[in-house]
């Protein structure tokens, strides 16, 4: 297992913090065998172009048999893989392809619940003393666990459902056909323990953990990151350690940076966490012209322990949550993102990055700039590099689920089924339809935003302080300006943002760094020498600069 290519810095443990990420759906990228749904084969051909787009470590969304009524987060058997996508040899193919060409895969661990499908729950719900009864949590009653907040707003009325088979409530966070398993019982936490030597063995880099807050139920509480979930996440993390050095485990927890930070532990539970309240920020400052909502949410992240990454993102397969904002803020970005009461769902806007920018290319260049410089490992979202835009009449969240467009052919080069059987339709509106938004066309077009994409990626890549490196504001005047310095060993990044659609000039106080040459790392000119007075930097519409100081 030791033995296989890896990118970056073969043998790295800490390969997570330089490393980008790119989300996918196997369902959605390429159908191999023209049955209208995506599969492994579609997607080993297609990962030269994830090689070109320069990304580190792919993470595929769920994979295994399942119900789909939530995407494949509803799990039925997680010892195999869904027979749409392919078989368990497609995927073992899919592996040493992506490890071939030095891309790290990690894969979805749903540990909080299964389908109801799945044959435990059809055994534990036969009878009160069926072996597998302990498996889920039950009740006689509905009302235990009084005032756990509902997560899917929109769906679900209760935590609780009634199973007529059994005769009893049983619990669950998520859809009401997604019962929650009881990681009180040791025999859960040995099985959750199996499926991960089942796919570590075959060879994957590691986990993104779903839901994780949500583990353990106690009375009197809010049933969320309680001291006895993090035992569960510990005690997995101890055998990961012991058996798989050197593999991913990072952690979904939709919450405040305070309350996921224990999630690190001390080096002993996760690897990485999903900084879930930077994104919305990055939305807001954006509208409104000011860094303050950055700053301030970076500025009370607290330290984590030095193995440890934030993972950030701008766009993923769910909503544009907006549960981690007050109540002000939220109003503010339904009505600047989602006037159209369509757009939004449960605590959130189900819309892509593009038509969230309103298509406006110089607003997708800055935040990309912004995910990529920022601290943490940045997640791309399969179609955002080519600017994909979304359906919201698709119903729950799959208006950002359609198929990847890759020429503006027969269903944008997704599939040879007729394009009834595709497992929804692809985007095909004048403006971000196939026809206008694809692959092949962006590969042809120099300015496309795939070139940008791949150009700003390739820059990334060669700086390691974005992915390892510290961060200090500097607080010009001008409050319509960001800018940070990320410096890592004896590298330091000068990093400046205009987040206002008019021109605004910054002057900032680098005098700490006088005879510096900052480098403008995408052209390599260099700008004039940094000296005692505050460094004047004018800037166009929502442009950004990121500079490599030189000293001399
Ligand atoms: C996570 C997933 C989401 C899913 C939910 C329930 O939040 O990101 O897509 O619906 O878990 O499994």
């Amino acid at each position: 297992m030791n033995g296989r290519t890896s990118p970056g810095s073969p043998g790295d443990p800490l390969w997570y913090k330089d490393a980008i990420f790119y989300e996918l759906h196997v369902k959605a990228f390429r159908d191999g065998n023209g049955d209208g749904m995506g599969d492994f084969k579609g997607l080993v051909s297609r990962l030269d172009y994830l090689k070109e787009l320069g990304v580190d470590c792919l993470w595929i969304l769920p994979m295994y048999p399942s119900p789909f009524r939530d995407d494949g987060y509803d799990i039925a058997d997680y010892y195999s893989i869904h027979p749409q996508y392919g078989t368990m040899d497609d995927f073992r193919e899919f592996l040493d392809a992506a490890h071939e060409r030095g891309l790290r895969v990690i894969t979805e661990l749903v540990v909080n619940h299964t389908s109801d499908q799945h044959p435990w729950f059809q055994e534990a719900r036969q009878s009160t003393d069926n072996p597998r009864r302990d498996w889920y949590v039950w009740s006689d009653t509905d009302d235990r666990y009084r005032g756990v907040r509902i997560i899917f707003l929109d769906t679900e009325m209760s935590n609780w459902s009634w199973d007529p088979v059994s005769k009893a409530y049983y619990w669950h966070r998520f859809f009401s056909h997604q019962p929650d398993l009881n990681f009180d019982n040791p025999a859960v936490r040995e099985e959750m323990w199996n499926v991960m030597r089942f796919w570590l063995d075959m060879g994957v880099d590691g986990f993104r953990v779903d839901a994780v807050p949500y583990l353990i139920e106690r009375e009197g509480t809010s049933c969320e990151n309680l001291p006895e979930t993090h035992d569960v996440l510990r005690f997995l993390r101890e055998r990961l350690e012991t058996h798989y050095p050197g593999r991913m485990l990072l952690a979904e927890a939709n919450m405040w940076p305070e309350d996921v930070r224990p999630y690190f532990g001390e080096g002993d539970e996760f690897h990485m966490a999903f900084h879930f309240p930077i994104m919305p920020r990055m939305f807001m400052a954006l509208r409104l012209e000011d860094r303050k909502p950055l700053v301030e949410i970076i500025e009370r992240t607290p330290e984590i322990p030095a193995g440890c990454q934030w993972g950030i993102f701008l766009r993923n397969h769910d909503e544009l949550t907006l549960e981690m904002v007050t109540d002000e803020e939220r109003d503010y970005m339904y009505q600047e993102y989602a006037r159209d009461r369509v757009a939004r769902i449960n605590l959130g806007i189900r819309r892509r990055l593009a038509p969230l920018l309103e298509g406006d290319r110089r607003k997708i260049e800055l935040l990309n700039g912004l995910l990529l410089s920022l601290p943490g490992s940045p997640f791309l979202y399969y179609g955002d590099e080519i600017g994909m835009g979304d359906n919201v009449y698709l119903g729950d969240r799959n208006g950002v689920r359609t198929p990847m467009q890759w020429n503006g052919g027969w269903n944008g080069g997704f599939s040879d089924a007729d394009p009834e059987q595709i497992y929804q339709p692809l985007i095909s509106n004048p403006v971000y339809g196939y026809q206008a938004v694809n692959v092949d066309s962006q590969r042809r077009t120099p300015h496309s935003l795939l070139h940008w994409m791949r150009r700003i990626i390739q820059i990334r890549q060669t700086a390691r302080a974005f992915g390892r490196g510290d961060i200090r504001f500097l607080k010009p005047a001008n409050h319509r300006i960001l800018a940070y310095l990320r410096t890592y060993e004896k590298e330091t990044i000068l990093v400046v943002n205009n987040l206002a659609g008019t021109a605004q000039a910054g002057e900032l106080d680098l005098k700490d760094l006088e005879g510096a040459i900052p480098i403008e790392m995408f052209g390599g000119s260099p700008f004039p020498r940094i000296g005692e007075l505050p460094y004047l930097l004018t800037m166009a519409p929502y442009q950004f600069h990121w500079f490599k100081l030189r000293w001399l």
